[in-house]
C-alpha cells in the first residue's frame, strides 16, 4: 500500500501537460492546450488541457479529469495501479504504508497466495509445450481447435499433467506452502487424505484481474469427464462475480473501440481476440452482475452481448438487460446465425466479414425486446399485457428520461399502442424503481435508521404473538407503524401539548421557519467542506469536497438531536420535501442537457468570433478566460434556478389544498427584514448567508423546546415540593439545572453567532 504522502507527492509532480503529451500531440491555445481527444474518433480537437487546474477535458465526449484519472482511463488502470505508473515516470520512490498486524497478515496471505498461482500458471504453461503429455494432448487439442501460438501466449494458456500429484509435489518441493495451494483450489485433499491436483488432465484458461494477475483457473475437460470445466473456487483473491474473463487482455482495445463485446464462454473470448476483436470479455456462463457491468464501465459506455441465435440464447439476451441499462449503459444484442457461437463463427469467417456482421445485425437492445416480445405475443396473445409490461420495465430502468421517450416512441410503433398509454405506464414503473432505489440509498447511509425500522418490526410481531385480539399480519404495518411514531416522539415529548389551533402551538413560528427555509431551497448546496474519505481503490484517505443541501442538513440536525415537526402539517411537508430528491435529481439533470447545449453552442460561436478577430495571443488568452468564467458562471445559475424553483412547483400543484397554501405562503413570502442579520444596511441576499440562518433557525426551535421543558419540569417541582418526597425533589432539580445549563450554552452559541456575524462587514 503507497503510504498517504507519497500519494501527495505523486499527485503534486504530475503535470497533466507533460501526462497527456505522451498520447496526444497538444497545441497552445491562449492559457490552455488543445488535442485530439485520445478517448473518441475526432477530426477537430476537443481535449483541453489546463495547466493551471491540472486536469484535462474533453468538450465532446465529456472525458477527462486529473493526471491519475487521464492515467486510469487511458491505460485503464485501478486509481491504486495509476498512481504506481505516475510515480514511475516521474522516479518517484514508492513507500509502503506501515501495516496494521492484522492488514499485514491479510496482505502477506494475498501476495502468498498470488505468488503461488503465478507459479502454477507459469508451470502449466511451460507444460503445455516442454512436455511430451503436454503436447501430444493439450497442445493437440489447441490447435486442432484452431488457438493459434500468439492467442495461447497472450492467454497465458496451459495444460496440467494427468499424474495424480504431479504438481503438489512440485510444489511441495519448491517450497510452497501447501495450505495456500488448496485455498486457492489447486490441492486437494481425498476423503483418504491424500493430496491431488484439482486440474490434471486438463487444458488451463488462466483468468487474470484488470492487473494482469492470475486470481483463478478454469481447466477444461479433455477425455469426456462429468464435468466439463471445473474453475478455481472462491477466495481472498477471487470473487467470481466481479471478474470477467479476458479483461485484461481487452481493455486497451475496449478503450479504443469505445465499446465491450460479451460472450459466454472461454474460447468464445479467444476466438474472437484471434480474429482481431480483442475488445471482447466473458462472463463464463453465469448472468452478469453489477459488478462486473461497473468494471466495463470504467472503460466504455457501449456493450454488445452476442449470443447463439437458438432460444436458449435470445433467453439469455434478455435475462440482464434491466442491470444493464440501469447503469447508463447502451446495450446492443448480436444473435449469430444457428449453430454458430462466437468461436465457431470467428473460425469460419475473417474478421472483415466478422465486422461487417457485427455492423448489420447488432440491434439496440430494447428494440429487439420488444420484437421479440411481439413474436411472441403473435403465437399466444394472451401474454400481450405481460409482454407489454416487460418492455415497459426495461424502458423505466434507463436513467436518461430523454433516451426514455425516444424509445416510448420506438416501442409504441413497433407494438402498435398509443404512445400515451406506454408513456403512462413508463412513467409510472419509473416512480416504484426510484423509490425502490432511494430506500435502498437510505438502508445502506443511514444504518441506524434501518436498526430503528427492525426494532419496531420485532415488537410489533411480538405483540401480534402476545395478545390473540391484535391484528392480522395484513395490518401489521399499521401496527409498526405505531411503535415508530412513539419511537419518533418519545425523545421530544418533554412538553408539547398538542394545541387545539396548531398556531397556538409555541413552537409553530419556530418550526415553520426552518420549513420555510426547506421549502424554498431544499437541495440547494449552501455550504462546501473538505474532508477525507477512505478511497474504495486504495484504502487510504483521501481529501473529498462534499456540498451540503438545505433538506439534508435539517434532516441530520434534527435527527442528531432527536428532533420533529410538532405541527402535523409541518411534518407532511418536510417528509414530501425527503421523498421529493429522487425525482428531483431526474429533473435537474433532463434540465441540465439542454443547458449544456446552449451553453456549448455559445461556447462554439465565441471560439469562432474570437479566432476570426484580430486580436493579440494575450487579448485571445484573456478573451477565453472570460468566456469560460461566464460559462460556468451561467451553468451555476441555471442549477441554481432549476433548484429553488421545483420544490415550490410541485408541493404548490399538490392534491391537498393545505400542503398547497402553505407551501405557496412559505415560497412567497418576502424574507423577514427585521432579521438581525440582515439590518444595518447589509444587502446581501438570503439565499447567500443560509449557513448562518438556518443553524439559527433551528438553534431558536431547540431553545423553545427546552424553555417549555424547564417550565414543565417547574411545574412538577412545585407540585411534589414540600410533600416530603425529597428524594423525587432532588430529582427533578438536577434535571433542571442541567436543563437550564443547556439553555445558556444554546443562548451562548446564538449570540455568538449574531455578534460574529455583525462585526463581519
Ligand atoms: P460452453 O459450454 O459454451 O463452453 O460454456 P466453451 O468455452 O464454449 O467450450 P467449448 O467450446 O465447448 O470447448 C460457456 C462457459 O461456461 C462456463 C465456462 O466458463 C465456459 O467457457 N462453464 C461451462 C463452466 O464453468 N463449467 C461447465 O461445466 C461448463
Ligand atoms: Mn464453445
Amino acid at each position: 500500500m503507497i503510504d498517504h504522502a507519497t500519494v501527495e507527492k505523486i499527485k503534486n509532480t504530475a503535470d497533466i501537460v507533460e501526462v497527456v503529451s505522451d498520447y496526444v500531440h497538444l497545441i497552445r491555445r491562449g492559457a490552455n492546450f488543445m488535442g485530439l481527444c485520445p478517448f473518441h474518433n475526432e477530426r477537430t480537437p476537443s481535449f483541453s488541457v489546463n495547466k493551471q487546474r491540472n486536469f484535462c477535458y474533453c468538450f465532446s465526449c465529456k472525458k477527462g479529469g486529473s493526471p491519475v484519472h487521464f492515467i486510469m482511463e487511458k491505460e485503464g488502470l485501478s486509481y491504486h495501479e495509476a498512481l504506481l505508473h505516475l510515480a514511475k515516470k516521474y522516479g518517484i520512490e514508492v513507500v509502503e504504508k506501515e501495516l496494521t498486524d492484522e492488514e499485514r497478515a491479510r496482505q502477506s496471505e494475498r501476495e502468498a497466495m498470488f505468488v503461488a498461482n503465478e507459479w502454477a500458471m507459469r508451470k502449466m504453461e511451460k507444460d503445455l509445450t516442454d512436455t511430451e503429455e503436454g503436447r501430444d494432448i493439450g497442445l493437440q487439442y489447441l490447435t486442432q481447435r484452431g488457438v493459434t501460438d500468439e492467442a495461447m501466449k497472450a492467454f497465458h494458456l496451459g495444460y496440467a499433467i494427468d499424474r495424480g500429484n504431479e504438481l503438489t509435489e512440485a510444489a511441495r518441493r519448491a517450497g510452497f506452502n501447501l495450505d495456500v495451494l488448496k485455498s486457492l483450489g489447486l490441492v486437494g485433499t481425498s476423503q483418504q487424505g491424500r493430496e491431488y491436483d484439482r486440474f490434471r488432465g486438463r487444458v488451463i484458461f488462466p483468468i487474470l484481474n484488470t492487473a494482469g494477475k492470475v486470481i483463478a483457473f478454469g481447466g477444461r475437460d479433455l477425455k469426456g469427464g462429468l464435468a466439463k470445466y471445473i474453475n478455481s473456487p472462491e477466495s481472498n483473491l477471487y470473487k467470481k462475480s466481479n471478474e470477467l474473463y479476458g479483461i485484461f487482455q481487452a481493455k486497451s482495445s475496449i478503450v479504443n473501440e469505445d465499446k465491450c463485446f460479451l460472450v459466454e464462454g472461454y474460447m468464445d473470448v479467444i476466438g474472437m481476440w484471434q480474429s482481431g476483436m480483442k475488445n471482447v470479455v466473458a462472463s463464463s456462463g453465469t448472468a452478469l452482475t453489477d459488478g462486473q457491468i461497473a468494471m466495463i464501465h470504467r472503460f466504455t459506455d457501449n456493450i454488445t452481448l452476442i449470443y447463439d441465435g437458438d432460444k436458449a440464447g435470445i433467453k439469455a439476451a434478455l435475462r440482464g438487460i434491466d442491470m444493464l441499462l440501469s447503469h447508463r449503459l447502451n446495450v446492443k444484442v448480436l444473435l449469430l446465425p444457428d449453430n454458430d457461437d462466437p468461436d465457431s463463427f470467428a473460425r469460419k469467417h475473417t474478421s472483415t466479414e466478422f465486422k461487417e456482421y457485427v455492423a448489420a445485425h447488432e440491434t439496440d437492445i430494447i428494440r429487439f425486446k420488444a420484437k421479440v416480445m411481439l413474436d411472441e405475443v403473435r403465437n399466444d396473445p394472451h401474454n400481450r399485457i405481460e409482454a407489454i409490461n416487460s418492455v415497459v420495465s426495461s424502458i423505466a430502468h434507463i436513467p436518461d428520461p430523454v433516451s426514455r421517450d425516444v424509445y416510448v416512441q420506438e416501442c409504441s410503433l413497433i407494438l402498435g399502442i398509443p404512445e400515451a398509454t406506454i408513456a403512462q405506464s413508463v412513467a409510472t414503473a419509473r416512480r416504484s424503481i426510484t423509490e425502490a432505489q432511494r430506500r435502498e440509498r437510505t438502508r445502506r447511509d443511514f444504518p441506524t435508521q434501518a436498526a430503528d425500522q427492525t426494532i419496531s418490526g420485532s415488537s410489533s410481531e411480538k405483540a401480534t404473538g402476545d395478545d390473540p385480539t391484535a391484528q392480522t399480519p395484513l395490518s401489521g404495518g399499521n401496527n409498526a407503524n405505531q411503535v415508530k411514531q412513539t419511537v419518533k416522539q418519545a425523545p421530544s415529548e418533554t412538553t408539547v401539548k398538542k394545541a387545539a389551533r396548531p398556531e397556538a402551538n409555541p413552537l409553530y413560528p419556530l418550526e415553520r421557519n426552518v420549513l420555510r427555509y426547506c421549502v424554498r431551497y431544499a437541495f440547494l448546496k449552501f455550504y462546501t467542506y473538505e474532508t477525507e474519505v477512505i478511497s474504495p481503490e486504495t484504502g487510504l484517505p483521501e481529501k473529498e469536497l462534499r456540498s451540503l443541501d438545505v433538506l439534508t442538513y435539517v434532516n441530520d440536525e434534527l435527527s442528531e438531536e432527536k428532533m420533529s415537526f410538532s405541527v402535523d402539517i409541518f411534518a407532511q411537508i418536510f417528509s414530501m420535501l425527503i421523498e421529493m430528491r429522487p425525482a428531483f435529481d431526474e429533473y435537474l439533470a433532463s434540465r441540465m442537457e439542454s443547458v449544456e447545449e446552449e451553453l456549448e453552442s455559445a461556447r462554439k460561436e465565441a471560439y469562432a468570433r474570437i479566432r476570426q478577430s484580430s486580436m493579440s495571443m494575450e487579448e485571445i488568452s484573456r478573451e477565453e478566460k472570460k468566456l469560460e468564467s461566464e460559462l460556468s458562471s451561467r451553468r451555476e445559475s441555471a442549477v441554481r434556478e432549476y433548484t429553488k424553483e421545483y420544490p415550490g412547483r410541485i408541493l404548490g400543484s399538490d392534491e391537498n389544498a393545505e400542503v398547497r397554501r402553505i407551501a405557496l405562503e412559505l415560497v412567497l413570502e418576502k424574507h423577514h427584514l427585521s432579521n438581525i442579520y440582515l439590518k444595518a444596511g447589509n444587502m446581501e441576499l438570503e439565499e447567500d448567508r443560509l449557513d448562518v440562518l438556518l443553524v439559527r433557525a433551528i438553534d431558536e426551535w431547540k431553545n423553545e423546546i427546552i424553555n417549555q421543558s424547564i417550565n414543565e419540569l417547574f411545574r412538577q417541582f412545585r407540585e411534589i415540593s414540600g410533600k416530603g418526597n425529597t428524594e423525587e425533589e432532588q430529582r427533578l432539580q438536577a434535571e433542571l439545572t442541567s436543563r437550564m445549563e443547556m439553555r445558556t450554552r444554546l443562548a451562548k452559541c446564538i449570540g455568538e453567532r449574531i455578534l460574529f456575524n455583525g462585526r463581519r462587514k
